[in-house]
């Protein structure tokens, strides 16, 4: 045969192999039974219905096409699953097949390659991460040995709000020094971000390099669902996750030089002190199933470092914007802090499981205001049926927590603020009552929750405790603004800004 029919015989070859492959997915895609949704258009799919708030535009048409519905972005399926019953499917029933993460821009480019905890694919190496979470960085026993540093750092926060008592303060930025200094000492064993002479970054940077980490993992990148548009990064999404990356590599890189080099000079008397020093000792354990590399125990503290600051401060400052909004909480709430405590010392950990009301506006916080409003993106493993309909693998899978949230089957009243429907009910945030997961559930579930949820609630107790809340100058409650911003978190749009006043005796303010 000579070459002109070599090259004939190939081109048949390879028409024939897509065309049947063509006709084989089409002939698929016509006995799908795919779940209810909006028609897609051609390219875009439905992304024409998405705005600016996706949570909220997802939840609408939720409302309109059921409990399990499904979407394009671009040429992407996205089933979105609002109910109950269908977050239990998707979380427990079948976790194992939708416990992967979708490869994603961010996933790629702000977190060394899917080297992190958060969008690391379902497989080995995340197994060893979650190990070493329960194990080692959050296992009760560290949690417990870390609680003398919470509590340093929540009386530096009570000391900088009694100090600018009666003038209007930045609430959230307040919250997050606290959670950023609470998490960098338990993860990197000093408070990094103090201003010092050779701090990389000054704590107002690397709170701006969180916010703007949190809001790139959030988004809809168009080029993760058109990715043959990915190239033009019509956003500019991609652009900046580059620079935030190359900002957080170079603070990462500092800390654990910093980290080894204690690490040589202690030799053989060296003894983990935190977080980091942990991971690098893993990182060179010869017995560890996945090596962890030095882009690995980099990519797990950035995780660390950000679900631990960001996540608490925007639910506390969501739970006091709820209650300057409804000053009778606020009534009750103090009485019981009055009661249980007295005014002559300030809320600790092991008070809380006296304080049922105090849970209560921190769980109905959390009900309204999940940081997480459609949990972290899940991707169908394997091809599957959930409720009858197929759910092709690959596909994008949203739990609507919000939606849940707002379910008027389960909440009388959802819309309203009312922390009392939580009194003497056993909901918990643990992951086994799907009515309430702002951690999310299964096998991705919030690592970080127990420490998450104490900062949460132990900051909140002692906010009450401590100060009269007041809106500034003639702000009225109806002047406040309860928009929110969409990114991984979702923090109020405009933050909250607002006045305390002392509440305790004077000499409570002697710290
Ligand atoms: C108020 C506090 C927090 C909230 C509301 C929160 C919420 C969440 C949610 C909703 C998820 C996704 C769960 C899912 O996909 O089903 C998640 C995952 C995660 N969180 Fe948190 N979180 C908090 C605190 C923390 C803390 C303190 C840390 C670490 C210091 C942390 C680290 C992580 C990590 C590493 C993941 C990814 C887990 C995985 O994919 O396997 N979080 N968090």
């Amino acid at each position: 045969m000579d070459s002109h029919s070599y090259t004939y015989y190939a081109g048949a070859w390879l028409v024939t192999v897509v065309l049947t492959l063509i006709a084989i997915r089409l002939r698929r895609a016509r006995n799908l039974n795919s779940p209810p949704g909006p028609k897609p258009w051609p390219v875009i799919g439905n992304l024409n219905l998405i705005g600016s708030h996706p949570h909220r535009s997802i939840h609408d048409l939720s409302q309109k096409y059921g409990e399990i519905m499904q979407l394009k972005f671009g040429s992407q399926n996205v089933v979105v699953g609002s109910s109950v019953e269908m977050a239990k499917v998707f979380i427990k029933t079948q976790d194992a097949k939708f416990a992967c993460r979708p490869k994603t821009a961010a996933g790629k480019y702000t977190t060394y390659n899917y080297s992190n905890i958060a969008w690391a694919p379902y497989g080995p190496y995340w197994r060893q991460a979650r190990k070493m979470c329960v194990m080692e960085l959050f296992s009760a026993e560290r949690l417990e040995s870390y609680e003398y540093i919470r509590e340093e750092e929540t009386n530096s926060l009570l000391k900088s709000i009694s100090k600018s008592a009666g003038e209007a303060i930045p609430l959230k930025d307040l919250l997050s020094t606290v959670s950023l200094n609470v998490i960098s000492r338990m993860v990197l064993g000093k408070r990094y971000l103090d201003v010092s002479e050779d701090s990389v970054v000054s704590p107002d940077e690397f709170k701006k390099m969180l916010d703007e980490l949190f809001l790139l993992n959030g988004v809809f990148n168009i080029g993760d669902s058109i990715p043959w548009i990915d190239f033009l990064d019509l956003q500019g999404y991609v652009k900046r996750m580059k620079a935030v990356s190359k900002k957080f590599d170079l603070f990462l890189e500092h800390v654990l030089d910093e980290h080894n080099e204690r690490r040589t000079a202690e030799g053989e008397k060296f003894v983990a002190k935190d977080m980091v020093d942990l991971l690098l000792q893993l990182a060179d354990d010869p017995d560890l199933d996945v090596k962890l590399e030095r882009h690995g125990v980099k990519g797990f503290t950035q995780d660390l470092l950000a679900g631990g600051t960001e996540s608490s401060a925007v639910t506390v400052e969501w739970a006091i914007a709820e209650i300057l909004k409804k000053p009778e909480i606020f009534q009750k709430a103090t009485e019981e802090l009055d009661r249980v405590i007295g005014k002559n010392r300030w809320v600790q950990e092991k008070d809380m499981p006296n304080l049922p009301y105090i849970e209560a506006i921190a769980k109905e916080t959390m009900r309204l205001h999940p940081v997480a409003p459609m949990l972290v993106p899940r991707r169908a493993r394997v091809d599957c049926k959930v409720a009858g309909y197929d759910i092709l693998e690959g596909t994008r899978v949203l739990v609507s927590v919000w939606s849940i949230g707002r379910d008027p089957k389960i909440w009388n009243k959802p819309e309203q603020f009312w922390p009392e429907r939580f009194i003497g009910k056993e909901i918990d945030v643990k992951g086994h009552d799907f009515e309430l997961l702002p951690f999310g559930a299964g096998r991705r579930m919030c690592p970080g929750y127990s420490l998450g949820y104490k900062v949460i609630e132990s900051t909140l107790a002692n906010l009450l405790h401590g100060f009269k809340w007041k809106l500034p100058g003639s702000m009225t409650r109806d002047d406040l603004n309860m928009e929110e911003n969409f990114g991984l978190s979702t923090p109020k749009k405009f933050p909250l800004q607002t006045v305390a006043e002392p509440r305790l005796p004077p000499h409570m303010y002697n710290f």
